[in-house]
């Protein structure tokens, strides 16, 4: 079965995150995939910038008994305050807040440079996955700005992979960087 995005990505951070591992959550939004990582991880970290979506992913760990979240109130590219430890995976669900206001977007230039920064400390084997919703507001400007910059990552260092409908334009689709 060709899995949709999010259950594609989800399932290729499953298979290398164990309990022992510090994660981040680029967006965490309404805290879906936050809940996800949490259930895998020894510990989240969980960025917005958005008040709303720290109060939504909170509240979703607190129904669901999570207490390996540290949420912030902040963008993901001032990452580097907040995170000591290496990272085994880093998930950036990109775009907007759904139910919420459409114009507050994820873009390319804070997304890369919080991409740099989780590069640093990346330990071999781990992955910076992106969902990217090109067809919604800005993704265009922001695919491309991604694609770019991960088609100038040097291939005995980093493996990208491209996964997307190949009948569907401007359909959503996934990023997935490895560290060798
Ligand atoms: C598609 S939503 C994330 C969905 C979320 N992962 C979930 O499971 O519900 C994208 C989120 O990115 C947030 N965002 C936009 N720019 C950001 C930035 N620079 N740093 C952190 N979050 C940002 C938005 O506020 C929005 O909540």
């Amino acid at each position: 079965m060709i899995k949709k995005v999010i259950p594609f990505v989800h399932n290729k951070l499953k298979e290398i995150i164990t309990t022992d591992d510090y994660v981040i959550d680029g967006t965490c939004g309404n805290g879906y995939d936050t809940l996800f990582l949490a259930r895998q991880a020894r510990k989240v970290y969980a960025f917005d910038i958005q008040e709303l979506a720290i109060q939504n992913t909170e509240e979703r760990m607190k129904r669901n008994k999570i207490h390996n979240v540290e949420t912030i109130l902040d963008s993901h590219e001032n990452l580097d305050k907040y995170v000591d430890e290496d990272i085994k995976a880093a998930l950036f669900n990109l775009g907007h807040l759904p139910g919420s206001d459409k114009r507050i977007v994820t873009q390319g230039p804070s997304t890369i440079s919080a991409i740099k920064k989780i590069q640093e400390r990346l330990v071999p084997g781990g992955m910076i996955a992106l969902v990217v919703y090109v067809g919604k507001f800005g993704g265009k400007e922001e695919s491309d700005d991604l694609l770019t910059y991960v088609h100038s990552l040097d291939f005995d260092q980093y493996h990208v992979i491209k996964y997307s409908y190949y009948n569907k334009d401007q359909g959503p689709y996934v990023i997935c960087i490895e560290k060798q």
